[in-house]
């Protein structure tokens, strides 16, 4: 592993979004200086296993990089539980990220924890120049993470709940349908996606039906992070023969076109 992707991060903060959900601020300035967005990290406190997270905002200047975690267990227990200034293992960024180029309008849709890299995303599209629309897909209202921040960064920004009360009511999906219904495509359009596996299929299939490009990130599970154990497998057709390709380095971020999506569980 190039020695430069690694190195100790201290956290400087940890903002709590909810009971479950936390922004966790780090100085860590080579990868503050290297992530681009779609790109992972893997973060380890004490003696615990690396975790893998999506970047979700960087400040290369003062050399600060932010993820947004969802305590679901030991791991995330264990980072969201550190003190300011606690030292921390920090390896990447890692990944294959979206890409920036040739794109003038994007959408971009997220749900679960996939909605944390896509604020990244969203910053870097929009210093470019790009038309941004975001919707991101909650179960409730009460559940909505960083809507003023996606607004922020979005010419639109949709909250879709499935139990009603967001702006649309349904899924992350419909959030997609009604932003495309009220802003069409140019020649340069593309749907960057990031969220659960039904949500990344539900996009991939409105993509189809709209003959629109889209690239979807994946939070596959992970054991080694940087290539070597092949435990992050996504299924790929590759001249129309199903292949695999690793979430961690061919991924996270793949052309829908790309994916099995009749093979992916
Ligand atoms: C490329 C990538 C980017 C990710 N980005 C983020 C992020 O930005 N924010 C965030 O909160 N999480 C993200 N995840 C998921 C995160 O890595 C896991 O939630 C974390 O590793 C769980 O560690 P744990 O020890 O707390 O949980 P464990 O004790 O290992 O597991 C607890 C529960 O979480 C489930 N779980 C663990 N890993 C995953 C996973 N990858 N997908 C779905 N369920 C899982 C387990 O099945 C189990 O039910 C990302 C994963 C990948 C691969
Ligand atoms: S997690 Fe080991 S190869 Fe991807």
């Amino acid at each position: 592993m190039n020695a430069r992707l690694k190195e100790t991060a201290h956290v400087t903060g940890i903002e709590w979004l909810d009971s479950e959900n936390a922004l966790l601020r780090l100085n860590a300035p080579e990868a503050a200086r290297l992530a681009q967005p779609g790109q992972f990290v893997l973060l380890a406190a004490g003696q615990m296993l690396n975790r893998p997270f999506g970047v979700a905002l960087t400040d290369p200047d003062a050399g600060m990089v932010t993820v947004g975690i969802k305590k679901v267990g030991i791991g995330t227990g264990a980072l969201l539980d550190l003190e300011q200034g606690s030292a921390i293992r920090l390896l990447g960024p890692f990944g294959h990220g979206f890409s920036l180029d040739n794109v003038n309008r994007a959408y971009v849709i997220g749900g679960g924890t996939g909605i944390f890299p896509l604020l990244f995303l969203l910053h870097v599209l929009r210093s470019r120049g790009v038309e941004t629309f975001a919707g991101c897909g909650f179960r409730t209202l009460q559940q909505a993470l960083l809507q003023e921040d996606f607004s922020d960064v979005s010419d639109q920004y949709l909250t879709a709940c499935e139990s009603g009360g967001g702006d649309v009511s349904g899924t992350a999906v419909d959030a997609l349908d009604a932003l495309y219904l009220g802003h069409g495509r140019t020649e340069r359009t593309r749907v960057f996606a990031c969220g659960p596996i039904p949500m990344l299929r539900a996009v991939n299939r409105w993509c189809e039906t709209h003959d629109v490009a889209a690239e979807c990130s994946f939070e596959a599970r992970m054991g080694c992070g940087f290539g070597i154990c092949r435990g992050c497998a996504v299924p790929v057709l590759k001249a129309g023969a199903l292949d695999y390709d690793r979430c961690c380095v061919e991924g996270p971020v793949f052309d829908r076109r790309l994916i099995a999506w009749e093979a992916l569980s």
